[in-house]
């Protein structure tokens, strides 16, 4: 376990414990973390402490990741010995919206259509084959996550004879508590931070911020702020059912 705790700039159930207690409830195929590449790592990393190099993590290969970003899969692959597995979109799909609309059309159009088939459809697909996930959500991410809870039912993906569970170990860290963690035990992390983008999603998608700015604004930013979910988190926008 970790040499010194740590203690969170709202102190509540610490991450460490929430993610101890999904992997006493759940099995372990049956459970995973769910990584994007950005500082979400600290899942990863705290996950490791607790069942080794058992630490289930699956991330979502959209086609169109920063290059920096699939060292960094491959850098914390190697740090933690664990395996990552990469779900890709339908290749049907993408070569019809890409054939109809182009490679930019989300510029047009909203993201709402390529990120339904680079990113919802294979987490839809992976959702499928466990009971429960687990993000690196903060409410201090967005205005449509102030309320998150650490544990909900997620109802975008739930379906009427199967619950889904959705933990969010971060939700009440701050994105200071994050970097403070990512300092003290040297946890790798994706080299984009060091060029100003605070929030790391595609590469179209994600652009550098000013230290003045939400780090919400450097994704999506031609689009209104709480329309800034791409359906992954759907639950966001749906009334909080809470169960911690
Ligand atoms: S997004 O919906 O706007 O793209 P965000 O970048 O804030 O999400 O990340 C929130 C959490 O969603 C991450 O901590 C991670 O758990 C999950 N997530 C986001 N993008 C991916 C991805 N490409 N693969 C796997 N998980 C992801
Ligand atoms: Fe497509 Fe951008 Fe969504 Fe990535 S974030 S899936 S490039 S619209």
């Amino acid at each position: 376990m970790h040499g010194k705790d740590f203690v969170d700039s709202q102190p509540r159930t610490h991450p460490r414990e929430v993610l101890e207690d999904a992997f006493r409830r759940f099995d372990r195929d049956r459970l995973a973390i769910s990584f994007s590449g950005a500082e979400d790592v600290v899942l990863v990393d705290m996950a490791s402490r607790i069942v080794g190099r058992d630490a289930p993590v699956f991330s979502l290969d959209t086609g169109r990741l920063h290059a920096e970003t699939y060292r960094f899969l491959e850098a914390v692959r190697e740090r933690y010995g664990i395996e990552i597995e990469l779900l890709f979109p339908d290749a049907v799909e993408v070569e019809r919206l890409v054939g109809a609309k182009g490679l930019f059309s989300f510029y047009r159009d909203g993201h709402g259509e390529c990120c339904a088939i680079r990113k919802i459809q294979p987490l839809r697909r992976k959702l499928g084959e466990l009971d429960a996930w687990i993000t690196g959500q903060r409410q201090d991410q967005s205005v449509t996550r102030t309320e998150l809870p650490v544990e909900q039912v997620d109802a975008a993906f739930s379906t009427p004879g199967r619950t889904v569970t959705k933990f969010n170990p971060l939700a009440h860290w701050s994105s200071e508590d994050v970097w403070a963690y990512i300092r003290e035990y040297d946890v790798p992390y994706n080299p984009l931070h060091d060029h100003g983008m605070r929030s790391i999603g595609c590469e179209p998608c994600t652009r550098a911020i000013a230290a003045h700015q939400h780090e919400r604004e450097g994704r999506w930013w031609w689009e209104n702020d709480d329309d800034k979910e791409c359906g992954l988190h759907a639950q966001n926008r749906i009334p909080a059912k809470a169960v911690a």
